[in-house]
């Protein structure tokens, strides 16, 4: 689904009839979509529980199912969905002021795993809660009799979170949201017994959702609920189902002085095809600001005792829309912690503006939140709803799903009810159901049963043909049962031992498996059935089958063992002198997936070119970037990511496609790749001087001259120009920034790191994605309107000319946080443009160039996308300043060109940033659980 070629121009399709095309499908659409809405409403008032709606009320005994009286949401009982568990009742003090479903539970005193089995659309994307209220239903006190109650919650395989109650008011309920993609035909929720009181659980609610909502939600991310708040003047402590069609909880937040409420009656709408959180229109209405003596504003969710907060990955999203119907100037910043996430940010009047980082997770072990009231703003900032989830990750994966249907179909023959064959059958590991042996050894592929034991388990019946079903399946003990009958005639393929001694088998053998038998290809086993008494053949005899046994065991491993002695051998030979490499990992390469012609390495290979991963140069969002040095000589960067995982490798795969078909000086090149289970890495070309951001904050004993510089921003601007025009589909690079311009050692700038690169069929028209990006760099343009094209590198371009012009950071402090544009037409404004020059040059460059740079760089930052020129004219107006050098010499030379006055080594920090991965997307990577506890106390301050 990414097909990039470069310098294929390909015939552009007429302009005025893609217009008018997309035009004529855009009003159908609207209108669809007016239908559709239309067709909602009258489903919502005729019928009271939307489809897909699953709503389960645990532990009530009633046959039949009943409508809530306040939501109208049918419930229905649990006894479809869950087997073993018992059925309580809370205590008679509490069950008066509960909610209908609250008044009962299912506990689950036996076993360590008990599953709850909701049937699911494959792939649909869910919201999922349980809510739980103790009530003391046991008359244990348990809450407040001083010891620790506390119980895990899976989703599927993978652990969500833990249920910690210590300390509860009996009466209290509490409730747990996650948002996941049921990754089959149903979607499991187990409770898991941690040895510190009983599970239960009073209520589940699956719900679906569309699948561009959440869009940062995938078959390997979930989010957890931490907080989902409503501001304005709410008259309900939740509000739920109807206003919101989807049933997410919003909690009403009471407001004290100077919490201000506002709401409206005019409609506040999104704009059209903003369809990612679909906050109703009734939330959105409401909104809350401060008195306008202050200046900040601060949401901080409380986090209870129960979370690590050290490990805590959260993901703010933040719903704004200006309800002020006079047109006032409102202007904040939007801070997680001490982060700035939002710079200068202005909610739009009576439209919804949802801000989120493109599901980046941030680490703010507080919880705490800002919006802050920026100098030009007239009035403090507003806030109309807020929600705040942490990851789950999905890494586990369920069992095949062929195998889980075959032995649930044995379970259900022979009526089997093991206390732990609960949930999924293999995963995750330390749940797996007893009596299976299961295959992990494939990490990206889903366990398979490769061994079932029943033996001595009362199996009475016939033999069931299930089992030989099971393509992995290679050990059947059925031992000591009273299995009856015959055995039946199958085609077994993958079977080698079939215990079926000590049963009542009494019918003919089938030839199938008489001739495996006879083969040596199946170890078959029948003493003890009355259909020995008439076949005299080895699997009935015990003494037989042991010699052959003892046989088998002596010169299997004989043979084996000499086999490996000359593999062994073999190996030496083949790699004599190559490699002192202790493990062998030849076993781990596998066919690749990608049809692309560069070098593929292994990671023995890796391993040899990077002297055993000694030489770390830098660490950013995929892993870590190792200093290697290929047969030839040739230096290199491996960009390592190790023990690798589907979730991981996203990322990172487009990054290959992208870099294999782009060739340009000023783009960085790729040299290989690996691509296996013990690795995915990718080798690209040394940049030995490290990159832009580095160069420029530098030290004080050097600065990259006048000149040094416009060459390097003609370099960069000469590779986005090729990804913007020379490749069909255009490539919008995404994140342009000093980080990701490296500099090889003419200082020759090279653009890399294309993890969030797009191509797109037509560079001009634009195509609606979430937000990604650096801040500081994004388009604002972008922001508000989520429309992707080349004018957002351009932007970003901009942003990196006045980086170098001025050696700032995009987003600074002076003493408040100001944006660079902002900063340096405030000062050219005020005064000189002199003034914003970095001050390390020392007064060393050429006004004239300097008047055109900054006016390219402001021109490139232009609010409005249509006014910022294109890559090419960037280029050109660039290289009129650089007239000493001709264009054309530079491409076909590729020898030094640059006077640089660093000839002696590069200062370590200048590899850091190598990998071009800024630090903040580390948090990507380091996994933890984290535990939003719905009841945590959340604080709002605010300030003056
Ligand atoms: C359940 O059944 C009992 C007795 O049949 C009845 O009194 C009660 O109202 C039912 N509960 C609900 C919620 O329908
Ligand atoms: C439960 O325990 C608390 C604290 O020990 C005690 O105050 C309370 O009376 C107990 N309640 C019941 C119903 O036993
Ligand atoms: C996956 O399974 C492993 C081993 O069974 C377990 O330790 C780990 O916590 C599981 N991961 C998740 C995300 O649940
Ligand atoms: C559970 O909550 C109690 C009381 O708030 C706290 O002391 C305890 O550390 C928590 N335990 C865990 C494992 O979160
Ligand atoms: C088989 O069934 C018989 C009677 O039906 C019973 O006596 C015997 O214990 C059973 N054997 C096993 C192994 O379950």
């Amino acid at each position: 689904p990414f097909a990039v070629s470069c310098f294929q121009k390909l015939h552009k399709p007429d302009r005025t009839m893609a217009i008018s095309h997309c035009s004529a499908s855009t009003k159908l659409a609207w209108i669809l979509a007016l239908l559709l809405i239309l067709v909602t409403t009258t489903i919502q008032v005729h019928c009271q529980s939307p489809p897909g709606f699953i709503s389960i009320d645990c532990g009530f005994t009633n046959t039949s199912a009943y409508n809530d009286s306040i939501t109208g949401i049918q419930f229905d009982p649990d006894s479809r969905f869950v087997e073993g568990g018992l059925s309580n009742k809370i205590s008679a003090e509490f069950i008066a002021g509960s909610d209908e479903q609250q008044k009962t539970l299912r506990s689950f005193p036996n076993g360590s795993r008990n599953c709850y089995t909701l049937p699911s659309t494959t792939g649909t994307k869910y919201m999922l809660r349980a809510t739980f209220t103790y009530g003391n239903y046991d008359g244990l006190n348990k809450t407040r009799d001083g010891s620790l109650f506390l119980f895990g919650l899976h989703i599927g395989v993978n652990f969500w979170e833990a249920v910690n109650m210590t300390n509860w008011d009996p009466s209290s309920t509490i409730w747990k949201e996650i948002i996941t993609v049921a990754p089959a035909n149903s979607v499991s929720v187990c409770l898991i017994n941690f040895g510190s009181g009983t599970p239960f659980v009073s209520a589940l609610e699956l719900r679906p959702l569309q699948d561009l909502m959440y869009p940062f939600v995938n078959t390997s991310v979930s989010i957890s609920y931490f907080r989902r708040i409503r501001f304005g003047a709410a008259t309900d402590f939740i509000t739920r189902f109807s206003l919101d069609p989807y049933d997410r909880f919003w909690e009403g937040w009471p407001f004290t002085y100077p919490w201000i409420p506002l709401n409206t009656s005019s409609r506040v709408r999104r704009l059209p095809g903003d369809n990612t959180f679909q906050v109703p229109e009734g939330i959105l209405q409401g909104a809350t600001t401060l008195d306008t003596n202050y200046s900040f504003l601060e949401i901080s969710v409380g986090v209870g005792p129960n979370l690590d907060a050290k490990n805590l990955q959260l993901l703010p999203i933040f719903h704004f829309a200006e309800i002020n119907s006079s047109n006032p100037s409102r202007r904040f910043d939007i801070y997680s912690n001490d982060e700035l996430l939002f710079a200068d940010f202005s909610p739009s009047r009576f439209q919804a503006d949802s801000m989120h980082q493109n599901g980046r997770f941030l680490h703010n072990p507080t919880a705490t939140f800002r919006l802050s009231k920026t100098r030009r703003s007239r009035l403090p900032p507003l806030i109309n709803a807020f929600e705040l989830y942490s990851l789950v990750r999905m890494d586990n994966l369920t069992t095949d799903s062929d195998d889980v249907n075959y032995i649930k179909e044995v379970t259900k023959h022979y009526n089997l009810a093991r206390i732990n064959w609960n949930g999924d059958p293999c995963s995750p590991r330390e749940y797996s159901w007893e009596g299976l042996t299961c295959d992990y050894s494939k990490s990206n592929q889903n366990p398979r049963i490769v061994a079932v034991n029943l033996s001595t388990s009362g199996l009475k019946g016939g033999l069931v043909i299930s089992f030989m079903n099971m393509v992995s399946l290679e050990n059947l003990d059925l031992s000591h049962n009273n299995l009856t009958g015959a055995i039946p005639d199958y085609q077994i393929k993958s079977l080698k031992v079939l215990d079926l001694s000590y049963n009542q088998l009494d019918g003919p053998i089938p030839d199938s498996i008489l001739q495996r038998s006879q083969a040596g290809l199946l170890d078959l086993r029948l003493e003890g059935n009355p259909i020995c008494s008439k076949v005299k053949d080895t699997y009935c005899s015990n003494k037989k089958k042991k010699t052959s046994t003892v046989l088998i065991a002596v010169i299997v491993p004989v043979v084996l063992v000499s086999l490996l002695v000359v593999m062994g051998i073999l190996w030496k030979l083949y790699w004599k002198g190559k490699s002192g490499d202790d493990e062998d990992y030849a076993m781990y390469e596998e066919e690749t997936p990608l049809h692309i012609d560069i070098r593929r390495f292994t990671y023995a290979e890796l391993k040899l070119i990077t002297n055993n991963f000694q030489s770390i140069i830098g660490k950013g969002g995929f892993g870590i970037v190792y200093h290697g040095t290929l047969e030839n000589g040739d230096e290199v960067a491996v960009k390592v990511l190790m023990e690798t995982s589907i979730a991981e490798s996203t990322d990172f795969l487009p990054e290959v496609q992208t870099l294999s078909k782009v060739h340009h000086k000023n783009l960085v090149t790729l040299q290989g790749y690996c691509q296996n289970k013990k690795c995915l890495a990718l080798v690209y070309d040394f940049m030995p001087r490290g990159n832009l951001q580095q160069l420029l904050k530098g030290g004080d004993d050097y600065s990259l001259t006048w000149e040094q510089r416009l060459y390097i921003a003609l370099d960069a601007a000469q590779g986005l120009e090729y990804l913007h025009e020379s490749c069909t589909p255009s490539i919008v690079h995404r994140d342009v920034k000093t980080p990701n311009i490296l500099l090889d050692k003419n200082l020759v700038g090279v653009i890399s790191d294309f993890g969030l690169s797009r191509a797109f069929n037509d560079a001009h028209t634009h195509i609606s994605t979430v937000a990604a990006g650096t801040l500081g760099y994004l388009d604002p343009e972008y922001h508000a309107t989520f429309q992707l094209t080349v004018k957002t590198d351009v932007y970003s371009f901009g942003i990196v000319l006045l980086e170098i012009i001025t050696g700032q950071s995009p987003v600074f402090m002076d003493p408040q946080t100001v944006h660079l544009p902002n900063w340096v037409r405030q000062k050219i404004a005020k005064g000189s443009i002199h003034d914003v020059v970095d001050k390390r040059l020392l007064d060393q460059y050429d006004a004239s160039s300097l008047q055109g740079a900054v006016d390219l760089a402001l021109n490139c930052v232009e609010n409005a996308a249509i006014d910022r020129p294109t890559m090419t004219e960037v280029v050109s107006r660039l290289k009129t300043w650089l007239p000493a050098v001709s264009s054309d010499k530079q491409s076909t030379s590729g020898t030094p060109r640059r006077k640089y006055s660093m000839n002696t080594e590069m200062p370590k920090q200048f590899k850091l940033m190598i990998s071009g991965v800024s630090d903040a997307e580390s948090s990507f990577q380091s996994s933890g659980y984290t535990d939003g506890n719905g009841m945590s106390q959340a604080t709002i301050f605010s300030g003056r």
